[in-house]
């Protein structure tokens, strides 16, 4: 009988963490005389990679877990979120193709055909953002340009940067952790955002693929699965990057969630230059006086 994988991982400082194909999973501190020390050498598993995935995303998180803003959804914090959410996607087919490129050259085609896959798959994601501004009646194309949100280019930067590593395979683990907590993201998530919108509106396409009801499951999926037949080393480092990349993304987007509507209304109106305009949904006939202190103009 085959014995059952354990991985593990050290993630920072003195922080690994450990998972069995069973299932367990555990935050482990290096002690004396440690089992954990050395990095790990064996065959990974589904069953513990994911693991150690999701608990580098859960350790990135717990850092600002006391303080994680979860603001009612508004139109300008959602047209905000449509303008990262273009940021995140606009370069990512051609990060990845790059990447892919240098595994190519350094003799690792599953590697090349993986990143070329997922390259496929992410293309025109960026084109779904801006429909769904276009669909809010916002200029798009004017906005994205001149706006690339503070808590997002932190982000965009580490992909940008992990892409052109001499050895890019951290661009998987960035790429999980976009993925899998966009994966999180249920119908009823989607529907809190459609309620504040105008009916009849479809400004929901990107949100929609980039959640449990999208191609992100299976993309996590295939990830998963993928990423579990590498070599130790590189298991490794793609845990790494997943939680370097879940510490940045939750100070980027809890810096996002924290603004203000009269803020990001600020922010969105320097972009494009004029009074932001935008099609109203039910919330803002329910609260005109809320929509009078935000001094949208009206349509
Ligand atoms: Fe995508
Ligand atoms: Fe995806």
């Amino acid at each position: 009988m085959s014995q059952m994988v354990t991985e593990w991982v050290n993630v920072a400082g003195d922080i690994s963490i450990i998972a069995r194909e069973s299932g367990e999973v555990w935050f482990h501190t290096k002690q004396e005389n440690d089992p954990f020390a050395a990095p790990m050498t064996g065959a990974g598993a589904e069953g513990s990679t994911i693991r150690l995935l999701d608990g580098a995303i859960n350790l990135g998180f717990a850092a600002i877990e006391q303080h994680l803003a979860q603001p009612a959804p508004t139109i300008p914090a959602y047209i905000l979120a449509l303008v990262g959410a273009y940021h995140t996607s606009v370069d990512t087919p051609r990060n990845l193709r790059r990447a892919a490129k240098r595994f190519e050259d350094l003799g690792r085609p599953e590697v090349a055909a993986y990143l070329e896959e997922r390259a496929r798959e992410e293309t025109g994601h960026d084109r779904l953002a801006l429909k769904d501004l276009k669909a809010l009646g916002v200029p798009g194309e004017r906005l994205v340009a001149n706006l690339m949100p503070e808590g997002i280019a932190p982000l965009c930067k580490r992909f940008d940067d992990l892409c052109v590593e001499d050895y890019p395979i951290g661009s998987i683990g960035y790429s999980y952790c976009l993925e899998r907590i966009a994966a999180l993201k249920q119908e009823s998530d989607i529907e809190k955002v459609q309620a504040i919108c105008p009916e009849g509106v479809d400004a929901f396409r990107f949100l929609r693929s980039h959640s449990a009801l999208g191609s992100e499951v299976s993309h996590v999926e295939e990830t998963i699965k993928f990423v579990a037949s590498l070599p130790a080393n590189d298991r490794i480092s793609i845990v790494r990057a997943t939680y370097e990349s879940a510490l940045i993304m939750a100070q980027g987007y809890n810096h996002e969630l924290l603004k203000s509507d009269a803020e990001i209304i600020d922010e969105i109106e320097r972009a494009i230059g004029e009074p932001l305009t935008y099609r109203r949904g039910p919330s803002h006939l329910r609260d005109e006086k809320a929509a009078a202190q935000s001094a949208v103009p009206a349509e």
